[in-house]
């Protein structure tokens, strides 16, 4: 199959609109990263997204909408709870998704969970061509199962050329992480992914959060996940990377002294004298969340071996970024007193 780039025209947007609705697979920009869509509503063409990424099947997807509306209109969930309302009132559209008791919603979209993970993106691209296809969308994040996120067009075209018909390139996406995801399925909420909207900014909202275990440590054997796609190995790439915990001086001094590459801060590249990919500034957490799915497709694409990474904090605005980066080294870190 020809994989088509199409940039967002009105006619474009309307080529996908019914491409989807046809039940085709169509590659699409968000906020957050790029997702692999199709109608939510026909369970055939969800599993075409499952063949396509190597997914597990039992790893359920999050469904797209342009419109609050819709969830009553597509009558999606037996509920809407008072907490999830004021989410969505806060952090709607936007990089927030909401996991909700399920109502007419395919097995294959919630792998036959009684639940359903519900988002409605920010980004205007996104919003057109939901609106276009005139259909909840299933979609979860572009890339081949394991690998690091998709950010941009051709990170997509990489890894689902010859495998879906279009792709629409609506340029670089801003936040760079995958969106949070909460459920308020039971009592108190769960933080199951950090993501573009904070832990403090939930708690602002509807009060305590708890996080799940699986968002900071490994699961161990045998343990189950709260949510099926903790389990899996995640945003991989082929580069062996070891994460450091330590002073900017001491990182310096290891790194240096192994000679292999880094992954670091910007400001760290002065004092390497190593080969240096940076992932954002010491600090800045959304520069770092834009930059660093890309930066591990890089060194994949330079054939990188072994990087030692800076290991960010784990706790505020960090955590999202510290998710990825742990997950992408296999939990594997040194610390330096
Ligand atoms: O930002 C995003 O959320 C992107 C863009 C494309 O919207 N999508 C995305 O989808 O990251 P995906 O499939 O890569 O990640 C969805 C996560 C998985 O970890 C999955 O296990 C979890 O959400 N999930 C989905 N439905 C769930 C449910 N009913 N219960 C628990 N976890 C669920
Ligand atoms: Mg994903």
């Amino acid at each position: 199959m020809e994989t088509k780039l199409l940039l967002p025209t009105q006619a474009n947007i309307e080529i996908v609109g019914k491409a989807l609705r046809d039940g085709l697979l169509v590659g699409i920009p968000t906020e957050t990263v790029y997702g692999l869509a199709a109608n939510a509503l026909n369970g055939n063409s969800v599993s075409e997204i499952f063949k396509a990424k190597g997914r597990p099947s039992d790893n359920p997807l999050i469904v797209h909408i342009s419109d609050i509306s819709q969830i009553q209109k597509f009558d999606l969930v037996s509920e809407i709870p008072e907490n999830v309302k004021k989410l969505m009132r806060s952090f709607w559209p936007g990089p927030l998704t909401i996991i909700m008791k399920k109502n007419c919603v395919p097995d294959e979209v919630t792998a036959g969970l009684d639940t359903v993970a519900i988002r409605f993106p920010s980004h205007k691209i996104t919003q057109k061509i939901i609106s276009s296809a005139n259909i909840p969308l299933a979609a979860p994040s572009a890339n081949t199962s394991g690998k690091p996120s998709p950010t941009t067009a051709m990170h997509v075209f990489h890894d689902m050329n010859g495998k879906i018909p279009y792709i629409v390139d609506g340029g670089i996406c801003e936040v760079g992480v995958e969106s949070t995801v909460i459920t308020v399925a039971e009592d108190v909420p769960v933080l199951l992914r950090p993501g573009g909207i904070s832990i403090a900014q939930l708690e602002n909202v509807i009060g305590h959060v708890e996080i799940a275990d699986a968002v900071l440590n490994q699961l161990k054997d045998g343990e189950t996940a709260q949510s099926p796609g903790m389990k899996y190995k995640h945003y991989a790439p082929d580069t062996h990377i070891i994460l450091i915990r330590a002073s900017d001086e001491k990182f310096a001094e290891y790194v240096n002294s192994q000679g292999a590459t880094a992954l670091c801060y910007d400001e760290d590249v002065k004092n390497l004298t190593v080969r240096c990919y940076s992932y954002g500034k010491k600090g800045d957490y959304a520069s770092q969340a834009n930059r660093i799915f890309d930066v591990l497709r890089q060194m994949d694409n330079d054939g990188v071996k072994l990087a030692y990474g800076r290991c960010p904090e784990s706790s505020g605005d960090a955590m999202a970024v510290y998710n990825r980066l742990i997950r992408a080294a296999g939990f594997e870190v040194i610390e330096l007193a």
